[in-house]
């Protein structure tokens, strides 16, 4: 038996083994129960004693190195498979992205990023709640009790089952989500909370459903200074422009104390508003100082943590921003209009960027 030549012959049959399942074949025709080495190891018992040792000997190198060829050619062509997969599958990520043509981000959507990304800027993180709210969060726990006519100042719906006695509502304001944050672990808070809101009343300037955004800061320190600061910093940020004039009047809600309203100076005239300069202004949200009976509704004690919070209608500086003079429009779901008043989905608002283009 000329071992050498078989050896020869089959490291090069190895060699040329051109993928895994040929290699296997391969490996199964010499190693295998039947295969050629396995053969001849078996035909050892018929050669004479005196030949046996030796035989043996060249056999098992014989059987090594042709284990090494294959798992030498192995690991070659796993690594030109994957090669290849890693070619095939390769994308090019500087190719231009094609947006749909008709595609378009509604005002509301755009103008709701472009306040998180403002208040993002001021460390403030996004909380959220469910638009069917209870009874205690959307007015219990912001200190207006039940029966007490400062509830009236929000017309509500009312869900036809009770929980604890009590109907719960559609959310008439982000603000039970102050309560739930405020439940949800220790403070400080530092949150801004978007969302849907619901009250029954439709004109020009009402829908049934409309959309607000929540701000709340609760600390050991934070004062009606920060608060201005804050919301002034807000809305020149918001109107892209560094000279919009201010004023915060005294006013009353149940849950904050002291409370005012926060008007910005724009101009009438000709059918026309222009934000942000001339000697009228438009009231733009509601804030103030956190009650200390909210406070204690979430079992914090007011002597120790204080802060403020804030209510902005998100629809409502939609169509002072960008002059969409009717808000039910919005709700229409009318291509045209939203093709005209609409914003391209790549055109991601940040304040480093630009919020608006
Ligand atoms: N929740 C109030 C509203 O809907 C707005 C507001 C929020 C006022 C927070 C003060 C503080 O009118």
């Amino acid at each position: 038996m000329d071992v050498e030549a078989l050896e020869a012959e089959l490291v090069a049959e190895i060699g040329n083994a051109r993928d895994l399942d040929a290699l296997e074949r391969l490996r199964v025709a010499t190693l295998g129960k039947k295969g050629r080495i396995t053969e001849l190891t078996k035909s050892l018992g018929q050669l004479p004693a005196e030949e046996r040792r030796d035989a043996g000997q060249r056999y098992n190198q014989l059987k090594v190195r042709v284990t090494e060829a294959l798992q030498g050619q192995k690991a070659c062509l796993e690594a030109e498979a994957l090669d290849a997969r890693l070619r095939a599958e390769r994308i090019d990520v500087t190719l231009p992205v094609r947006p749909l043509p008709d595609g378009r981000i509604h005002p509301v959507s755009q103008v709701s990023e472009e306040i998180v990304a403002i208040f993002g800027d001021m460390g403030f993180g996004v909380a959220e709640g469910p638009d069917v709210e209870d009874d205690f969060r959307n007015f219990t726990a912001l200190n207006m009790p039940p029966d007490h006519p400062s509830r009236q100042m929000q017309d509500t719906f009312y869900l036809d089952h009770e929980i604890d006695g009590r109907p719960p509502v559609l959310r008439t304001h982000t603000s039970p989500v102050q309560i739930r944050t405020m439940q949800s672990g220790p403070p400080p808070h530092r949150i801004i909370a978007p969302g849907r809101t619901y009250r029954p009343d439709s004109d020009m300037t009402h829908t049934p459903m409309f959309h607000q955004v929540e701000g709340l800061v609760i600390d050991r320190r934070s004062h009606m200074g920060h608060l201005k600061g804050c919301l002034t910093e807000f809305v020149r940020a918001f109107f892209e422009r560094d000279d919009v004039p201010v004023r915060f009047r005294p006013s009353f809600f149940p849950f904050t104390e002291p409370s005012a309203e926060m008007d910005i100076g724009c101009r009438r005239g000709g059918g026309e508003l222009v934000v942000g300069e001339g000697d009228d202004w438009l009231e733009i949200l509601g804030c103030g100082m956190v009650h200390p009976n909210v406070l204690r509704a979430v079992e914090l004690d007011p002597e120790i943590w204080q802060g403020f919070a804030f209510g902005l209608g998100i629809d409502r500086v939609a169509m002072l921003k960008y002059g969409i003079p009717d808000l039910r429009t919005f709700f229409e779901a009318d291509l045209r209009w939203l093709r005209h008043y609409g914003f391209v989905p790549l055109d991601v608002p940040t304040t480093h960027g630009g919020l608006s283009r």
